[in-house]
């Protein structure tokens, strides 16, 4: 039996929860970037941090994009996958030693700065080691995403990246470093937006900033404008894929990209978070006095985002037709923010039904804990 995109029959085999990742979607999706972004020229680097998952990565690495990291371990990942390093950006407020150093050893295309400090740790430990590391400032454009406030990145009271305040005492620096070299911008504003407004105004901001640049005679070949490109939670089925199209367009029309100029992007959730979904089995119904609670075998150590972020993912029993009734979805685990989800239309449920809770690609698999000591959730894929 086959419920939507979902082999039930194979699932018989695995133990749940488990992730399922359906990669001709992930396929499709890649082509989909490739032909916007390749359109323009646009360089996108996949921001590994959404999901590292062993059989995703080779195939983003395969469709030719770059990676974007956060930490030394997904440095590692990505260079093991198959990005070439040539393609790797590395950004983190907070870059270990030892995290620098293996930047350095594999040649990546740009640390990502976010102070004086890493700066200037930056260039003792590339003159230690003879070479000149490629940097991009990562600079806050003060815009607001208007998405989660866990999840905004680019208003000036983060703790990301330098202000425009510190740009004089930046530029009065890096001549005197001989083994950095200023290669680019970077920016992020925050992630899951879906109004192509606050990238336009991200343009406009990046405008500004170019010209400031150009005053000072700074050249910059490189402008990364970060991810943040949001998805559809709410109807996986109809709308599989973000709207790459209009994101691009906005920066294609809205930034004044100069001609030597070559403009990249940092995209996770876009990539990865549809073709994901999280596959759990109902332990029990239970009735409450005005609620019916659906009690699943995943809790908030398999996909945190409803408990951290109040996040919604559209939620599906997929071993039932029967009529539609009205559910609390919740796991085990001893917190009340252990709910996946409130007043759900699932078809009606019983004890050992398959729920899918859908468009779990991004930050799901990769956030999961042990708390309680639970086992991490399995995985299983369409191919
Ligand atoms: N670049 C930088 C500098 C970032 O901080 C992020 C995400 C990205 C790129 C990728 O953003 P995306 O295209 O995926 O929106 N755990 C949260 C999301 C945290 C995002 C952190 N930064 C969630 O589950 O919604």
């Amino acid at each position: 039996m086959i419920k939507g995109i979902f082999p039930i029959d194979k699932f018989e085999t695995v133990e749940t929860p488990f992730y399922y990742y359906d990669l001709g979607l992930l396929k499709q999706t890649l082509t989909t970037v490739n032909l916007l972004a390749g359109s323009f020229g646009y360089h996108v680097h996949y921001a590994l941090k959404a999901n590292a998952n062993k059989r995703l990565l080779p195939l983003i690495a395969q469709a030719g994009l770059g990676a974007d990291c956060v930490s030394g371990g997904e440095v590692n990942a990505a260079v093991e996958a198959g990005f070439s390093s040539e393609k790797i950006v590395f950004a983190g407020v907070g870059k270990a030693d030892w995290e620098i150093k293996s930047g350095l050893d594999n040649h990546i295309f740009s640390f990502n700065v976010e102070s004086i400090p890493e700066l200037e740790v930056i260039n003792q430990f590339a003159t230690e080691k003879g070479v000149v590391a490629s940097i991009a400032l990562r600079i806050n454009p003060n815009v607001d995403a208007h998405t989660h406030h866990y999840i905004t990145t680019g208003l000036n009271e983060n703790k990301f990246g330098f202000n425009m305040e510190d740009m004089e005492k930046v530029i009065r620096l890096l001549p005197t470093l001989n083994h950095v070299q200023l290669i680019g911008i970077h920016f992020h504003i925050g992630s899951q937006i879906t109004d192509m407004v606050p990238f336009q105004n991200l343009c406009v901001r990046v405008n500004e900033i170019q010209d400031y640049f150009e005053a000072k005679g700074v050249r910059l070949d490189h402008i990364n404008v970060g991810g943040g490109l949001g998805i559809n939670y709410e109807h996986p089925n109809h709308i599989p894929l973000a709207d790459f199209e209009s994101y691009f367009n906005v920066f294609h029309k809205h930034l004044q990209l100069r001609p030597h100029q070559t403009l990249h992007f940092e995209l996770g959730r876009a990539i990865v978070a549809s073709c994901g979904s999280l596959i759990t089995k109902t332990l029990y119904v239970k009735e409450g006095t005005t609620k019916q609670f659906v009690i699943v075998d995943a809790g908030m150590t398999d996909l945190i985002r409803p408990a951290l972020y109040q996040a919604y993912h559209h939620i599906e029993n997929i071993s039932s037709e029967a009529p539609l009734k009205q559910y609390d979805v919740v796991g085990p685990i001893c917190e009340s923010s252990d709910t996946f989800g409130t007043d759900r239309m699932l078809n009606e449920t019983k004890r050992g039904d398959y729920i899918a809770l859908r468009s779990a690609g991004a930050y799901g698999e990769i956030m999961a804990s042990q708390y309680n000591l639970r086992k991490l959730p399995g995985v299983y894929y369409s191919e």
